[in-house]
């Protein structure tokens, strides 16, 4: 396993809506002597996200940008820019990003989605495969492209629904690998 110094690390942004447990995740990887990467920017869409507090506590930057107008994109590539970040992370984001975005990130965008991607693309993927009576969902790590949920796949990791299973327990379960996936998917991208 190659080792990374501070000033040889990928500057990654990462994304969220919600309680950032994925961003936790990912700063506390970012931390250690493997991780390619350095977390140097937080974006939330949403100013009383929980996770914007991992911004205080690692003392990493954080933007607060709506996503409402096309001016927060250009504000948006130009923090982008000026932090160096190379690569962004979307971890609980809830929002859809504007094509203009993606086409000047093409390839160099994150997403975590809990389910089996390409099956259960969107919202409520526990609910519904409950609904469905599968045996199988999971969580997916997958560039992001004009299509929602449907770029090219990095990695998946499987978690078996039992009959006891809520949207909510399962929820649990799945986040729990979706922590385990995205550090893997991090490094399969740089080794
Ligand atoms: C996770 O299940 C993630 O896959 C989904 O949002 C949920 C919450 O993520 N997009 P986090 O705790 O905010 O990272």
């Amino acid at each position: 396993m190659k080792k990374y110094l501070g000033d040889n690390k990928k500057k990654v942004a990462v994304f969220i809506s919600g309680n950032g447990s994925n961003l936790l995740n990912i700063i506390k990887f970012s931390l250690t002597k493997k991780s390619p990467i350095s977390v140097k920017l937080i974006i939330s869409n949403n100013k009383s996200a929980k996770g914007l507090k991992y911004s205080k506590i690692y003392n990493i930057k954080k933007k607060i940008i709506t996503f409402r107008h096309k001016s927060s994109i250009e504000l948006l590539l130009t923090i982008l820019s000026k932090n160096n970040i190379s690569l962004v992370l979307l971890a609980g984001f809830m929002k859809i990003l504007p094509k203009e975005f993606i086409k000047n990130f093409k390839g160099k965008i994150l997403n975590i989605h809990p389910s089996l991607l390409p099956k259960y693309k969107g919202l409520d993927t526990h609910a519904r495969v409950i609904k469905n009576k599968e045996k199988y969902t999971g969580c997916t790590v997958h560039y992001v492209n004009f299509k929602l949920d449907s770029g090219k796949i990095i990695i998946q990791k499987r978690v078996k629904i039992s009959k006891r299973d809520d949207p909510k327990s399962l929820a649990k379960k799945v986040l729990k690998q979706e922590h385990k996936i995205y550090p893997k998917a991090i490094l399969k991208l740089f080794n």
